[in-house]
């Protein structure tokens, strides 16, 4: 299908502004998540449905995210990154645990204030086929938001609005009445990028929004979300199972792994002083392109599978799969703290192993 976007045209002032909430301070903090847990009941029988365990798919999740960063967030497929993301833009109730943004305590907001923090804290999905109405028009698609939050644009000024988002995302703005079937895969996901835009919002949760994606497609949409988020402040929870694609736009990346996080820090500490065993199998799976650096890279074959978020290991989670497992690993399970490596890892033994020969690290 052929590409029909208008390459990203600069945007005047005046639609920068049109596009853009009121913004605080870079650096403050946006989004403070601690031991956030969401459990899934699991059920038996058909007419009279039992509880009979849970699926545990976050389990103390700590997270803070500040005013103009990017936070990568990684993990194999299953340890819960959607589920923290829906939990985020209140898609979902947590069990426990609180999401504070700006201050106050997001989890049992009802009425007003609910619509007022879904509008600035929005949501870019993985599968940009999937999460298009089929039926509506990309200008619908785009407006949609404005019906329930009437105030971020004029009823009048609709239509030149919806333009003004469809080009700065780089799509042509006179294609407002086609459909998503007309596009691109990578145009449908800039479609998705809009759509969150067109509500001003002060973060975006990207859950892995370039997965679906070809290679050059993915860089073309990571561009698109920088050159935004210099222009418009924004912050991003961006989400990945490869740390290859977090390592492009993130200031600090959590490794996940069954339900909770197991090592953070900037993209610098994470990848070039892995220090949670985890972390260090994951980067070994990073595929490298420079011929002459691949017989440095030290290779860590995970052994057995994840295990089940319903009946996770005692202890440390990660256990069943660690080579450097003891006893207490079984009894205890390890805090996320600094243990001497500058940055926190969930391990006993944390210790920074370079993985990645630093020349691509860096
Ligand atoms: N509504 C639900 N009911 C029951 N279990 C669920 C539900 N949603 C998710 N789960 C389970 O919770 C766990 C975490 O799922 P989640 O989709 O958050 O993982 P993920 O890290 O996003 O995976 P992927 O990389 O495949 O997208 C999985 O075991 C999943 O089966
Ligand atoms: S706490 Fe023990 S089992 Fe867990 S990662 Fe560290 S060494 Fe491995
Ligand atoms: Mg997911």
């Amino acid at each position: 299908m052929s590409e029909p976007t208008t390459g990203a045209t600069a945007v005047s002032t005046a639609s920068t502004a049109a596009l853009s909430g009121a913004r605080g301070a870079i650096g403050e903090t946006l989004l403070e998540i601690r031991g956030l847990q969401k459990y899934f009941p699991l059920t038996q029988g058909v007419v009279l449905q039992r509880t009979v365990g849970h699926v545990r798919a976050v389990d103390g999740v700590d997270l803070t995210l500040h005013r103009g960063e990017t936070v990568g967030l990684v993990g194999e497929s299953g340890c819960g990154k959607s589920t923290v993301s829906k939990l985020l833009v209140a898609l979902e109730k947590p069990t426990g645990g609180s999401i504070v943004y700006k201050g106050k305590d997001v989890t049992g907001l009802s009425g007003r204030a609910l619509k007022a923090y879904r509008r600035e804290v929005q949501i870019i999905f993985q599968d940009p086929y999937a999460s298009l109405n089929p039926r509506m028009t990309v200008g619908d698609i785009v407006a949609e938001g404005w019906s329930v939050h009437a105030d971020v644009a004029p009823r009048k000024g609709r239509l030149k609005r919806t333009q003004e988002l469809l080009d700065r995302v780089g799509l042509n703005p006179d294609y407002v009445n086609r459909y998503p079937h007309q596009f691109s895969g990578g145009q449908r996901q800039r479609i998705g990028i809009a759509r969150a835009l067109a509500l001003q919002p002060e973060v975006i949760v990207c859950d892995e929004p370039v997965s679906a994606l070809d290679v050059s497609v993915q860089a073309q949409v990571m561009n698109l979300l920088e050159d935004l988020q210099d222009e418009l402040g924004l912050s991003y929870l961006f989400i990945a199972h490869d740390l290859s694609v977090v390592r492009h736009i993130s200031d600090r990346v959590a490794v996940m792994y069954l339900g909770s996080i197991v090592e953070e820090g900037t993209d610098a500490q994470v990848y070039t002083q892995p220090s949670h065993p985890y972390t260090q199998a994951l980067l070994s799976s990073v595929p490298l392109h420079e011929p002459h650096l691949r017989g440095q890279k030290d290779r860590i074959l995970l052994q057995g599978d994840v295990p089940s978020p319903a009946d996770p290991p005692s202890g440390c989670r990660f256990r069943t799969r660690c080579w450097k497992a003891q006893d207490i690993c079984a009894e205890e399970a390890p805090a996320l703290v600094d243990r001497g490596q500058g940055h926190p890892a969930a391990c006993h033994f944390a210790e920074a192993r370079m993985v990645v020969p630093v020349e691509v690290a860096e």
